[in-house]
């Protein structure tokens, strides 16, 4: 077991190191999602694992986004998404919204339902959320969302676990 901890130092005590933050953090195993929007009639979407189910009633989720993200102003924009949850077969479409910038929906067979939000056919489940709340947490925003809608169907999940895609089959 390797152990870490913040030191000070004559100024104070100094921040604890954020990429020991990674690694650690990085030993919990999550799902991945896509989180989609549409804003200014454009869609956009951000691969994302900090995501939770917070409240059911009433029914919460969140996801915590960047400051720097362009899905961070989307969201302010469009006040709603859709977490899009992956399956095992999707780590491409993981990659591939993990870029920053635009995103290419143009082979991706998706759907609307309550807020505009594209739900992709293939994810595993999915909520679509307007967004009720979005609070600082340091240089990333949580955004609270009311599920509006949501659906699931048979697959196996993609994982991320210490930095590398898995999966996960019972
Ligand atoms: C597995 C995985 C999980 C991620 N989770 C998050 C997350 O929860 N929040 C976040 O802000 N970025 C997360 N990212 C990084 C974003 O996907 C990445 O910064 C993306 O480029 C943002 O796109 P945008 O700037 O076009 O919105 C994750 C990346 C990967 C590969």
């Amino acid at each position: 077991m390797s152990s870490y901890r913040t030191h000070s130092n004559k100024r104070g005590i100094m921040a604890f190191d954020y990429m020991e933050q990674r690694r650690i953090m990085g030993n919990f195993a999550t799902g991945v999602t896509i989180i989609t929007t549409r804003h200014e009639e454009k869609l956009q979407g951000m691969t994302a694992n900090a995501v939770a189910s917070l409240s059911l009633n009433p029914p919460l989720v969140l996801v915590s986004v960047d400051n720097k993200a362009h899905m961070n102003n989307c969201l302010k924009g469009s006040k709603c998404f859709a977490i899009n949850i992956l399956t095992m077969e999707q780590k491409e479409l993981s990659i591939r919204f993990a870029k920053h910038g635009p995103k290419d929906f143009s082979d991706i067979e998706y759907r609307t339902e309550a807020t505009g939000s594209p739900i992709f056919d293939l994810a595993l489940a999915y909520v679509d959320c307007q967004v009720t709340n979005i609070l600082p947490g340091g240089d990333h925003d949580i955004f609270i969302g009311e599920i509006v809608a949501g659906g699931m169907q048979e697959g196996n999940p993609l994982v991320f676990y210490n930095g590398a895609y898995g999966s996960f089959c019972i």
